[in-house]
């Protein structure tokens, strides 16, 4: 009995225990459950935050990508580039430029297709500030990115930080708008051209009487071209046209780093059969990439058309086209004379802000080619071609093109941010321009010089 007793006590003793346990059991259960619901609400509630906050963080950056695009379309410049700097192929753009008829639709489809991109990189749909900082970065869209800084980031607490060494940033006066953005040179390049007054047609073609009309090639053989810097060609293609007239075949060898110009050179080929018998080598590279190759092929003519300026070494370039010339061919090149109002503007500039080697910046005139070619005594002849610009949207205080516009002029990388410069580069336009009406009128004056390689000479 006593014993069939223990084990009743017991029995009970440890259903009570179990019973006991089971209840606390439940208590603590419901409290954990409670807890993580709470845990689960918090984390859902500040997930649809973040969410919703990068949502609206890339609502505004969007917006002033659209802004940013829609500006360097204005300026007359192609959006291909940073579109291209956002990850999208050449295809992409030929797509979307020959389904979206305007422009905005096109910035739509450029951002939509950008989206994709980063989604397919990892990244959640709702990509933020920071990816496309770092997606500006990685391609050196630094006209984007400044002016995302200047427009939005700083809004949201975010700010892109310029960590390039001074001398690569361009802040000195001529030192290198298109070392620091290649964009911001291409859409300052544009609005510089859309200033021009006189017909641009009328300046392409005024090449055709430049094109040296006494080139000489063995019977048969092709008359062999090097056009440096030769942007979409509306110029080389004159100058080949007129090449033409005398030669049966042409064999053009294109130097130009800018795919986007390349390709709308390439397109002005195709819709001209007049150039049906040039045979054309595109080479997309700079001229210094071109040079370090040796190549054996000899040329009948080189030309760099407005180019000088922007070669990281005016000597060495200058001797690499002289060495390709062959024996009795022309090498030409056409700059910003230096007796213009143009050339004495960069003079001025150089003078009262320069600093180091002018030679080494942008600031090189069709002086500094005649010098090195008075130096070598190599006989040339020059010309130049007037046309003018008109200034007026340089003087409105607050407009992009006109910026753009002194950026090309001052070849100073947002020159509006430096005050003295500008106002510099304003008052030597005022007092060299002249005002009809509300334009006001600034002469551009190229010289185009054209040096001939005597047979034998050993330079
Ligand atoms: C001012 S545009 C002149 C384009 C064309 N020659 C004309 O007169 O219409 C200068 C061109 O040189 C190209 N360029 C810039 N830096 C260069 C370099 N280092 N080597 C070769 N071409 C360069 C640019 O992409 C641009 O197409």
């Amino acid at each position: 009995m006593d014993s069939e007793n223990t084990s009743e006590n017991e029995r009970r003793a440890s259903t009570s225990s179990e019973d006991g346990t089971r209840a606390r059991s439940d208590e603590e259960r419901a409290a954990y459950v409670e807890k993580m619901r709470k845990w689960y609400l918090e984390m859902w509630h500040s997930e649809a935050k973040k969410v919703k906050q990068q949502g609206d963080e890339m609502k505004i950056i969007e917006d002033s990508l659209v802004d940013y695009f829609t500006m360097v379309a204005k300026a007359g410049v192609s959006w291909g580039p940073l579109a291209i700097a956002m990850g999208l192929s050449s295809i992409d753009l030929a797509v979307i430029r020959r389904d979206c008829k305007t422009i905005d639709q096109q910035i739509k489809w450029v951002l939509m297709k950008w989206r994709h991109i980063m989604k397919k990189k990892g990244k959640s749909g709702n990509v933020d500030a920071d990816s496309v900082i770092n997606c500006l970065e990685r391609n050196k869209a630094y006209g984007a990115l400044k002016h995302l800084n200047e427009n939005v980031l700083k809004d949201l607490g975010k700010e892109w930080i310029d960590t390039r060494p001074a001398e690569q940033i361009g802040s000195q006066v001529g030192g290198g708008l298109i070392k620091h953005s290649f964009e911001r040179f291409l859409a300052a390049y544009g609005s510089f051209v859309g200033a021009m007054e006189t017909s641009i047609d009328s300046f392409y073609h005024s090449y055709e009487s430049t094109a040296p009309n006494t080139l000489r090639c063995e019977p048969g053989a092709d008359l062999c071209v090097l056009g440096i810097g030769s942007g979409s060609g509306e110029v080389d293609s004159v100058i080949l046209r007129s090449l033409l007239q005398r030669h049966s075949s042409v064999y053009n060898r294109v130097i130009e780093p800018s795919e986007e110009l390349m390709e709308r050179y390439k397109a002005l080929v195709r819709g001209d059969t007049s150039l049906s018998a040039v045979k054309f080598d595109w080479r997309q590279q700079t001229a210094e990439e071109y040079f370090q190759t040796k190549e054996d092929t000899k040329f009948h003519l080189i030309h760099a058309i407005h180019l000088l300026t922007l070669v990281e070494d005016l000597d060495a370039t200058m001797r690499n086209m002289w060495e390709q010339l062959a024996d009795g061919g022309h090498m030409m090149v056409a700059m910003v004379s230096d007796e213009s109002p143009f050339g004495k503007l960069w003079y001025k500039l150089w003078d009262d802000f320069g600093q180091g080697d002018r030679l080494k910046t942008e600031f090189r005139t069709s002086g500094d080619v005649r010098q090195w070619l008075d130096a070598r005594d190599i006989s040339y002849v020059t010309s130049v071609k007037e046309m003018s610009l008109n200034l007026a949207e340089c003087f409105k205080e607050h407009s992009e093109a006109g910026n753009l516009i002194l950026d090309f002029m001052t070849k100073t990388s947002h020159v509006a941010d430096q005050p003295e410069i500008k106002s510099t580069a304003l008052q030597h336009i005022r007092r060299n321009s002249t005002v009809v009406g509300d334009k006001i009128i600034f002469p551009l004056i190229t010289e185009v010089i054209v040096a001939n390689k005597n047979d034998t000479e050993e330079k």
